[in-house]
């Protein structure tokens, strides 16, 4: 049971579990996109492992890129969310997916969705691993959603408590 700050976490969701719902939508996502011209965005630090994961599992040729933002102190959303930055991509009238890995309050990926629409993309939709549905304060329409949660801090398989916890393999919630 890994500790990380003084603070016990125990397995919520397990590597297998992961790697079999990230095989599941990269399966679902290859349909969907099939014949167009994928840009998948990920956004980071988060989502690096999952979408180094999702993107092997996604079956077609796609661009992957990287952007950065930052709303999260520690254990809880801080609510400001700064701009995004690193989009070297063109996304004028591409098929953009966000890959996110965790939707709490949703405020984080609303200013993503705002920003990225003023590329004037063909399309954008967004893929998270996470979503905790009683968090959520944004009327977010989100097409692919991994495992909704309750609302517990997790940590592991990229995401963090204050940088730490990033590579454990398990999704791991903080014990109550
Ligand atoms: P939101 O803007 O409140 O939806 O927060 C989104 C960001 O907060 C995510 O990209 C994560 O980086 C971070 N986050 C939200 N919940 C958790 C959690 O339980 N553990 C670690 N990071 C989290």
């Amino acid at each position: 049971m890994p500790t990380i700050h003084q603070k016990n976490f125990e397995t919520f969701i397990d590597s297998v579990a992961i790697a079999q719902k990230v095989n599941e939508l990269g399966t679902v996502i290859a349909k969907d996109y099939k014949g167009k011209d994928l840009l998948c965005i990920a956004i980071l630090n988060g989502s690096y492992m999952f979408a180094a994961d999702l993107s092997r599992a996604i079956n077609l040729p796609l661009e992957l890129t990287f952007i950065k933002y930052n709303s999260y102190r520690s254990m809880e959303s801080s609510g400001v969310v700064e701009k995004f930055i690193g989009l070297t991509s063109e996304a004028k009238g591409r098929h953009v997916l966000l890959i996110e890995d965790i939707i709490d309050t949703g405020l984080t990926m609303t200013e993503i969705l705002n920003d990225i629409q003023q590329l004037q993309p063909a399309s954008v939709e967004v893929v998270t691993l996470l979503l905790k549905p009683s968090a959520l304060q944004e009327d977010l329409d989100i097409k692919y959603i991994g495992f909704e949660i309750e609302n517990r801090f997790v940590v592991g398989y990229g995401l963090d408590f204050d940088g730490y916890g990033r590579n454990l393999k398990d999704i791991c919630v903080l014990q109550q």
